[in-house]
């Protein structure tokens, strides 16, 4: 049988913007590069259909003991759209105020079957976010992912009880024209690169070079 070249394959179905500048180091299924977080959103709204599709894909993350810690609190209409945008950082809320859905997500500290802390309530809420953004992408639609923004006004102003922490806001919908945007985010709207893969793993124990090449390698997101 004649052997395919996966990495020539994937590459075929980068969009044009991603192939310039996203390169594996091994090969990837093509929807990992092609996630990224753009600021640029189209005001079309995004039918019900579509949304639960991004939504069913953050269902099936793994979490401790299936706690499912996450909940996703959406906004679509103009009225939640703007109690939602009061809460963003002024940075963030001069592009996303053009994304039709936003979401914060929250997650709760506890465990239902016993009460007791769960300590990865924030990595399994993560998680989620991490198929939300991949399911976005898969659906055609793009997720930017917001940590600016003020806590105590969302948790207030949602009636967010004080067993769930909101832990990020993202912007979900189509790609808008980048002229939209102020002019120092304008330059800034492409995909970003990564550093080596081998940079983030230490083999055994903690390694220091390994450790100082990834901090210079690091760029500023
Ligand atoms: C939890 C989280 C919080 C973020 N917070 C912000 C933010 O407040 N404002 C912003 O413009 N981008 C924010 N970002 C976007 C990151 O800067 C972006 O994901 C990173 O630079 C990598 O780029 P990429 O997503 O395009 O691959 C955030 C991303 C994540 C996952």
């Amino acid at each position: 049988m004649e052997q395919t070249n996966t990495t020539q394959q994937s590459q075929e179905e980068l969009t044009p913007e991603v192939r310039e500048i996203r390169h594996a180091d091994y090969p990837i299924d093509p929807l990992f590069l092609n996630r990224w977080s753009p600021r640029a959103f189209s005001p079309e709204p995004i039918d019900d259909e579509t949304l639960m599709r991004v939504f069913e894909t953050a269902r099936w993350a793994a979490s401790s003991y299936n706690e499912q810690p996450w909940r996703f609190l959406i906004a679509r209409t103009e009225e939640d759209r703007k109690r939602f945008l009061d809460f963003l950082l002024p940075m963030n809320q001069a592009w996303a105020k053009d994304a039709p859905v936003l979401v914060l997500f929250i997650s709760k500290k506890t465990f239902s079957h016993n009460g007791e802390p769960n300590s990865v309530y924030q990595f399994d809420a993560g998680t989620a976010s991490g198929y939300f953004s991949l399911g976005a992408t898969q659906n055609g639609l793009f997720a930017h992912g917001m940590a600016g923004f003020d806590r105590d006004m969302a948790r207030a102003s949602l009636g967010i009880p004080t067993d769930f922490n909101p832990l990020a806001v993202f912007a979900l919908g189509k790609r808008g024209d980048k002229n939209q945007l102020p002019p120092e985010m304008q330059q800034r709207e492409t995909p970003s690169d990564r550093r080596p893969v081998a940079e983030s793993i230490m083999e055994g124990r903690f390694l220091p070079d390994i450790e100082e090449r990834a901090e210079a390698d690091t760029e500023q997101g």
